[in-house]
């Protein structure tokens, strides 16, 4: 079978579904390898470095979507809201389809690739097991986001981060806050202790509290009792608006201290909770930075714009999105081989076995046969649940 991977089609998307090191595995396993011409070059592999690991490079977009059998990208129409519509018409009936699908987006989207007729699979429904943690492409991409949020910080604050001892004075470290500590709080952590600021962290999971410490930061803890603050999943729970309410008013405190705010608070499924209100803002000192990681799923902070960045009485806000692909070449890297663990446990003897007993599988798969059968996905817009076809 011929794994296609045509060039990302996003504006300003730098990044590559599959990179010339992991080719080799997929040859190995029975498959061929199909490049659409430069799709790696923004991300720094070129065609050459791709056909020296014994891919072939196809002229057009068109030619990839029509000889591949698995079609993988990083963003899917779904997740490319602006051209990935143009894919649709490209696809065909029982190809496979693997990436960023934005499964829990819009129901006429998911209906869409649906219609096309493609087996496809979204890399955000990837279950939390040790089994699945190589596939996680969640995790690569917080990763980079959050490493990226602390280097744009430092870029806008206009202090140092570090402790200087120097002939003309002594500099204060900045005083960093983390809101929210899953992978990309984390990475922002130890990115922000790397260049030598005072790190704070908080996330409404106590069970972070560990973590934090270990890469010298320090928790905070607030005076807030926390109903069920984590699902089996390890994600945060969506908790109601007294709860917010409550930890807005305990936090303000916290972030008027603090030069830079980075915020990656997220519950799957929901808009971002607003964690950092206008007043909070307004508690902040001229010159201070707030990076919103969140700012693609509507923001932590209650003025961030997506996609822009915005001065507010000299705070600035930084509603950048896609961060990850700001950092393409390691970004991609990581990207597939993630994908490529995942291909290699539905592939065999150069065939794909979509085995549903696998919870790798179920959990990803979005939709089969012009149907979508994720059991989650029909829950969360409500559509009937399908029943199985007997005989
Ligand atoms: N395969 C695996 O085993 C695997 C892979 C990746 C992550 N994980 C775990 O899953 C968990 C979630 O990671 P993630 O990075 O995907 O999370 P995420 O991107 O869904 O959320 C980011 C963080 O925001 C926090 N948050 C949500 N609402 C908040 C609020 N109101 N106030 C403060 N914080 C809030 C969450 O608790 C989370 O830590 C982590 O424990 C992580 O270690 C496990």
């Amino acid at each position: 079978m011929m794994v296609g991977v045509p060039r990302e089609s996003f504006p300003g998307e730098r990044r590559v579904a599959l990179v010339p090191a992991v080719v080799p595995g997929l040859i190995k396993a029975g498959l061929e390898v199909l490049v659409e011409s430069n799709a790696g070059f923004d991300a720094g592999y070129t065609n050459a470095e791709y056909e020296s690991k014994g891919a072939k490079i196809a002229p057009s977009r068109e030619e990839v979507f029509g000889r591949a059998d698995i079609l993988i990208q990083v963003l899917c129409y779904g997740s490319n809201d602006r051209t990935g519509a143009a894919d649709l018409p490209l696809m065909r009936r029982g190809q496979f389809l693997i990436g960023f699908l934005r499964p829990l987006g819009t129901l006429e989207t998911v209906q869409a690739i649906a219609a096309a007729g493609v087996t496809s699979f979204a890399v955000e429904l990837m279950p939390r097991t040790t089994r699945a943690q190589s596939m996680d492409a969640l995790s690569s991409i917080a990763t980079a986001s959050g490493y990226k949020a602390v280097l744009i910080a430092a870029d806008t604050l206009p202090r140092f981060f570090p402790m200087l001892t120097t002939a003309a004075g002594t500099i204060t470290p900045a005083r960093v806050l983390i809101i929210g500590v899953g992978v990309a709080g984390l990475q922002a952590i130890a990115t922000a202790r790397r260049l030598g600021a005072v790190v704070s962290a908080y996330d409404l999971r106590p069970a972070v509290k560990e973590q934090v410490q270990s890469l010298g930061g320090r928790f905070v803890e607030l005076p807030l009792e926390v109903k069920d603050a984590q699902d089996a999943g390890g994600y945060a729970k969506a908790q109601d608006e007294a709860f917010y309410q409550r930890q807005r008013e305990l936090l303000g405190k916290v972030i008027a201290e603090s030069d830079v705010v980075i915020t990656t608070a997220v519950v799957p499924g929901k808009k971002a909770p607003v964690l950092v209100t206008k007043e909070m803002v307004d508690g902040m000192a001229p010159g201070s930075v707030i990076v919103d990681i969140a700012a693609e799923r509507g923001g932590n902070c209650e003025l961030t714009k997506s996609g822009e960045t915005i001065s507010v009485k000299g705070v600035t806000i930084i509603g950048r999105i896609n961060l990850a692909s700001s950092v393409p070449y390691h970004a991609s890297q990581m990207y597939s081989k993630n994908l490529s663990n995942f291909l290699l446990t539905m592939v065999k003897d150069g065939k794909v076995n979509v085995n549903m007993q696998d919870d790798i599988i179920s959990n990803t798969l979005v939709t089969e046969g012009g149907e979508i059968v994720n059991p989650r996905i029909r829950e969360f817009f409500a559509l009937p649940a399908l029943v199985a076809q007997v005989g």
